[in-house]
């Protein structure tokens, strides 16, 4: 792994975790890497299986717990993140709520950012609260909203870099200052950056999450989800931490954070697998792993284009008459562009909302005109997709909410493809028309 550490991320997106195929397969030297389409591996004998699960030695076990084409995504994963380890698991949703239990118990509190997708919304705000897992949200533009709202209790911070569907960004060194301050974790769900736009761990994030169903995958073909772990966190003798310093019954008495060796710095990872996904379950299947491998192997690529495209219609959309107002970080007018152009030089990413003069009415009219671009609810597709948020993705959230989260009634989100510029403005054109 570390002469692959030198790489350039072009490089490492294409060959990271599978430089040497005879490694990988070494009897087919298959040069693609193979699905591994199997639930089970079998023992050499009664010592190796007792070993495997004793983490006296590292192997395959179950399909649940790891995969020989999972193993390769995650490694390619912490490549292309900077990490020491990644986790995938069987959508961003799981990843997210992993992450969290994996630190967290009854009577513990998170500070999130309030400008997230819905669904994550919704399970801070209605599902933790049923484990006793309080989750305050703050307005994530000025980093000390974080501060303030810190306690005693509070466990970790979470952040979206750009968040889902406003587009603000959020100034992720300042928070990651602010929790470690305060002794805890920042968690990124850098989804809409992906690592070719942003390595949120160069600016002190700890635990960097993906759905990777978007433009990880880049073909709405899949869903999934991974974890990063920067290995940079301490989770050792920090008080605040028991599940990875007191001795785990369900585990052999293992404590996390002490007895894995070299493995120590990789706690966080190696006990969401072994705890949270071996007996919660929301594993990757090995074709899943597979497509996001062969989505991430042109990554650089697409997001290069990706992100023209976005400028080109954000400033198209800008000069619409028809148009009241455009979110897009890259427009140097954006209210997120002070921050997100220290952090995003290589482009701002492949998402663009705007409202119509006309309002919320005005906006579903264009919605059910556009033809090339399809109207469904996913992001960082190929093709170009549309959604009007505050009535689908994020009807579950009070208007209220809505509003403090800075989502309006009319914002119609446009995730922008790779087709032609000229196709995707004329098909705006027709529509707005
Ligand atoms: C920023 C962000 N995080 C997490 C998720 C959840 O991912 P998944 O749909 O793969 O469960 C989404 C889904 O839209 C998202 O946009």
């Amino acid at each position: 792994m570390s002469d692959q550490k030198t790489y350039k991320f072009e490089t490492l997106a294409l060959h990271g975790g599978q430089f040497n195929c005879q490694d990988t397969d070494p009897v087919s030297l298959s040069r693609a890497v193979p699905v591994y389409r199997t639930s089970s591996y079998l023992f050499k004998n009664a010592q190796h299986a007792a070993d495997l699960f004793a983490l006296k030695e590292t192997g395959n076990i179950y399909t649940r717990i790891m995969n020989p084409t999972q193993d390769i995504l995650e490694k390619r994963m912490a490549l292309l993140e900077k990490g020491v380890a990644a986790l995938a698991v069987s959508s961003g949703t799981s990843a997210v709520f992993y992450s969290i239990i994996n630190i967290c118990s009854t009577g513990d509190e998170i500070i999130s950012a309030i400008n997230l997708y819905g669904g994550t919304y919704t399970m801070f705000n209605s599902i933790l609260p049923q484990f006793g897992i309080s989750v305050k949200f703050v307005t994530p533009d000025n980093p000390e909203n974080f501060r303030h709202a810190l306690t005693e209790k509070t466990k970790a911070i979470y952040i979206e870099t750009i968040g889902n569907p406003v587009l603000d960004f959020t100034d992720i060194k300042a928070v990651a200052d602010i929790a470690h301050n305060a002794g805890i974790p920042l968690i990124v769900d850098s989804t809409f950056t992906t690592p070719a736009l942003l390595r949120p761990i160069a600016y002190g994030g700890d635990i960097v999450i993906h759905s990777m169903t978007k433009w990880l995958g880049g073909h709405g073909t899949a869903i999934g989800g991974i974890v990063i772990d920067s290995g940079n966190f301490k989770w050792a003798n920090n008080k605040k931490f028991l599940l990875f310093n007191e001795p785990d019954d369900s585990y052999h008495g293992i404590r996390w954070a002490h007895d894995l060796g070299d493995l120590n710095t990789a706690a966080f990872i190696i006990r969401m697998r072994l705890v949270a996904l071996r007996n919660l379950g929301a594993c990757i299947s090995p074709d899943n792993a597979w497509m996001f491998l062969q989505g991430i192997e042109t990554l650089p690529l697409r997001m290069e284009r990706h992100c023209e495209n976005a400028m080109n219609v954000a400033r198209y959309l800008s000069s619409h008459p028809k148009v009241s107002w455009v979110r897009y970080p890259g427009l140097e007018s954006d209210p997120a562009y002070p921050v997100a152009s220290n952090y995003l030089k290589k482009g701002f990413g492949g998402m663009v909302v705007f409202g119509l003069k006309e309002g919320k009415k005005a906006g579903e009219a264009f919605i059910n005109r556009v033809k090339l671009i399809s109207h469904l609810a996913n992001v960082g597709d190929a093709k170009s997709l549309a959604l009007h948020p505050a009535s689908t993705s994020h009807s579950q959230i009070p208007e209220e909410e809505q509003l403090k989260a800075g989502l309006k009634p009319e914002l119609v989100r446009l995730s922008i493809g790779l087709e032609h510029i000229d196709d995707i403005i004329a098909d705006l054109k027709q529509a707005l028309d």
